[in-house]
């Protein structure tokens, strides 16, 4: 268990919100801040840096600039727009929420994290963050950098088997830290501390303006913790059928009933289409992590002839200019063009 901060938490919560007034990064959601702005920055900030949400959340908002124009737009336009975040059940998820959200009439929307937990795609975090950004309510939240920052001050050695785990034990110390009158401010103080300051690999010490209350820093151990178990990855292999025939390019669409990447495109695995994989040497091969896989995409060349008559449901064929319309994870994206040179 952390240790608690006994007679430290007023100092480390003034000292905290001094150093954000005065060093707060100049982000699009935090000027003029909204209940929409909110929600959005925190679905896209979820998974993704706050380097690579930006030029998202600008289009975002150019886009759909309101929950009712967002409620109104299909799910294919919805997911076109996020292609490239990744984990595409975000994207679902705020279309969702927008649609819950422009039927209810302003006076009646929920201000408190607990009654958020109920729409859809809203876990722990970004319930905490909406309500206390949005509404001022007094919830604080805990993701790797608030664990981090915590584990550091109170020096917490003890192995956590993993985040969650992690997280739950600084319910208590994250909740008594919290600036109640400035939740908002406070949670999003911790988040810009994680991002900029306490950072995991190589943390600056010298600038946080929380040092001197840092047990960890005054051991020396500061960027060690907090001990985690290291993640075990898995290795898999994925064979995928290149077919770029008179019809255009063969593409699968994810069903909805799939776990991941529903709505989404991508080219097709082997299997379904009763394919193997070539002899020779795989037309590409590519590489990537999603979660605790670690995945080698190959990509074998085969004609429309090879395929059987009847394609599966799920299949289509689309021209180069469909190809660019339609939603893809990024990475297809890429691979679709690299084939495309050397097709
Ligand atoms: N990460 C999650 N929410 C954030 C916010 N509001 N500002 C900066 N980084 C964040």
């Amino acid at each position: 268990m952390p240790k608690p901060l006994t007679d430290k938490k007023t100092s480390f919560r003034k000292t905290l919100i001094h150093w954000y007034d005065a060093n707060a990064r100049d982000l699009p959601w935090r000027r003029s801040p909204s209940l929409y702005k909110t929600v959005v920055s925190e679905f896209m900030l979820q998974q993704t840096q706050v380097k690579t949400a930006l030029p998202y959340f600008a289009a975002w908002l150019e886009a759909y600039p309101d929950f009712a124009t967002l409620a109104a737009a299909s799910e294919e336009q919805v997911l076109k727009s996020w292609e490239g975040l990744g984990y595409y059940s975000r994207a679902r998820n705020l279309h969702k929420l927008a649609r819950e959200i422009a039927e209810i009439p302003a006076p009646d929307l929920p201000t408190d994290a607990k009654s958020w937990l109920s729409f859809p795609g809203v876990g722990p975090y970004a319930a905490a963050a909406i309500c206390s950004i949005a509404f001022n309510a007094p919830s604080a939240v805990i993701d790797g950098n608030v664990v981090r920052i915590l584990a550091r001050l109170t020096a917490d050695e003890q192995a956590y088997k993993n985040s969650t785990d992690a997280a739950k034990s600084y319910r208590g110390l994250a909740d008594a830290l919290l600036n109640r009158q400035r939740p908002g401010d406070h949670n999003q103080a911790m988040m810009e501390l994680g991002a900029t300051v306490c950072l995991k690999k190589k943390p600056n010490c010298l600038l946080c303006p929380v040092r001197e209350l840092c047990q960890g820093y005054a051991r020396g151990i500061a960027e060690r913790l907090p001990a985690l178990a290291k993640t075990s990855f898995e290795s898999k292999t994925v064979e995928r059928a290149w077919v770029n025939g008179p019809a255009g390019i063969l593409l699968h669409r994810i069903p909805d009933s799939a776990k991941r990447m529903r709505g989404l495109h991508e080219l097709p695995e082997l299997g379904e289409l009763g394919l193997e994989p070539t002899r020779d040497k795989a037309l590409l091969e590519r590489k990537r992590g999603i979660t605790r896989y670690r995945i080698t995409e190959r990509f074998h060349r085969f004609a429309p002839e090879q395929l059987p008559d009847q394609l599966p449901v799920n299949y289509l064929w689309a021209s180069p200019e469909q190809v660019q319309k339609l939603p893809f994870s990024g990475p297809h994206r890429r691979w679709i063009e690299e084939l495309m040179k050397l097709d």
